[in-house]
C-alpha cells in the first residue's frame, strides 16, 4: 500500500518532467510573456521621462511621449514601452485625439508589426485614460492625423502608415528614432 503510494508519486513527477520536456524555450511557438497593458498603465502619460512637442504636417499641436528612453542602440524598443501620441484638437484634453502603442512583445502581432499593440484612447482632465479600441494594427481604427494617404481624414489602419516605418520597429517620429536622444 505505502510503495504503491510511493510509486504513484514518483510518476507523477516523471510526467511533469515530460511535459516541461514537451516545450523548449525558444523553440517553436513563442511563449515569452508579454507586457498586457491596462487604462492605468497609461495614467499621468504626461510625465512620462520622455516628451516631444512640435506641430504635425498639418499645423495642429501634437505630443509624443515615451515611457522610457529612445534605445542607444539595437533594432527595436524594449518590451514594456508604452508611447501615447496626443493630437491636441478641440477645446481640453477631452477632445484630443489620443493614439498609443505599447510593446508587447512575445508572439503579438506577427503578421503585422511584431510585439506592438495599437490602442486608441481618451484622456480625461483627471490624467485618468480609457481605453477606446485595441489591436495589432491591422483593423480600420478612428484616425485623422495628416497623411500619407490622400484624403484620408476619416478611417485607416494603423499599419498603413507604421508598416512603412519597419526600419526603425514601426516608429515614425524622427524624434524617436533609435540611437536619437530627444
Ligand atoms: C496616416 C498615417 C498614419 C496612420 C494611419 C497612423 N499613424 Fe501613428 N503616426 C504617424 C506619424 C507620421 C507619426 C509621427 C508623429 C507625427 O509627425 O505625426 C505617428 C506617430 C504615432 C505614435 C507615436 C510613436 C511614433 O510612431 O512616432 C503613436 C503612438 C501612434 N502614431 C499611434 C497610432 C495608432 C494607434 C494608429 C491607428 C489607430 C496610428 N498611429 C495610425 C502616422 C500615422
Amino acid at each position: 500500500m505505502r510503495l504503491t503510494f510511493f510509486m504513484a508519486v514518483v510518476v507523477a513527477v516523471s510526467l511533469t518532467g515530460c511535459l516541461d520536456d514537451t516545450l523548449p524555450p525558444g523553440e517553436g511557438e513563442n511563449t515569452e510573456i508579454q507586457f498586457i497593458p491596462n487604462a492605468s498603465d497609461f495614467q499621468d502619460f504626461q510625465g512620462w521621462p520622455v516628451a516631444v512637442h512640435r506641430t504635425d504636417r498639418s499645423g495642429r499641436p501634437i505630443s509624443l511621449y515615451m515611457s522610457r528612453s529612445v534605445p542607444a542602440e539595437g533594432y527595436e524598443f524594449a518590451k514594456g514601452t508604452l508611447i501615447v501620441k496626443t493630437v491636441e484638437i478641440g477645446s481640453g484634453i477631452d477632445d484630443w485625439e489620443v493614439h498609443a502603442m505599447v510593446k508587447r512583445g512575445g508572439a503579438y502581432g506577427a503578421m503585422g508589426a511584431p510585439g506592438w499593440e495599437f490602442l486608441n484612447l481618451h484622456a480625461l482632465s483627471t490624467g485618468a485614460v480609457v481605453i477606446l479600441d485595441r489591436g495589432d494594427g491591422t483593423g480600420l481604427g478612428h484616425y485623422s492625423d495628416p497623411t500619407e494617404i490622400p484624403g484620408a481624414m476619416t478611417d485607416a489602419v494603423c499599419l498603413d502608415c507604421h508598416g512603412d516605418a519597419g526600419d526603425n520597429d514601426y516608429v515614425m517620429a524622427p524624434e524617436f528614432r533609435i540611437g536619437t536622444v530627444p
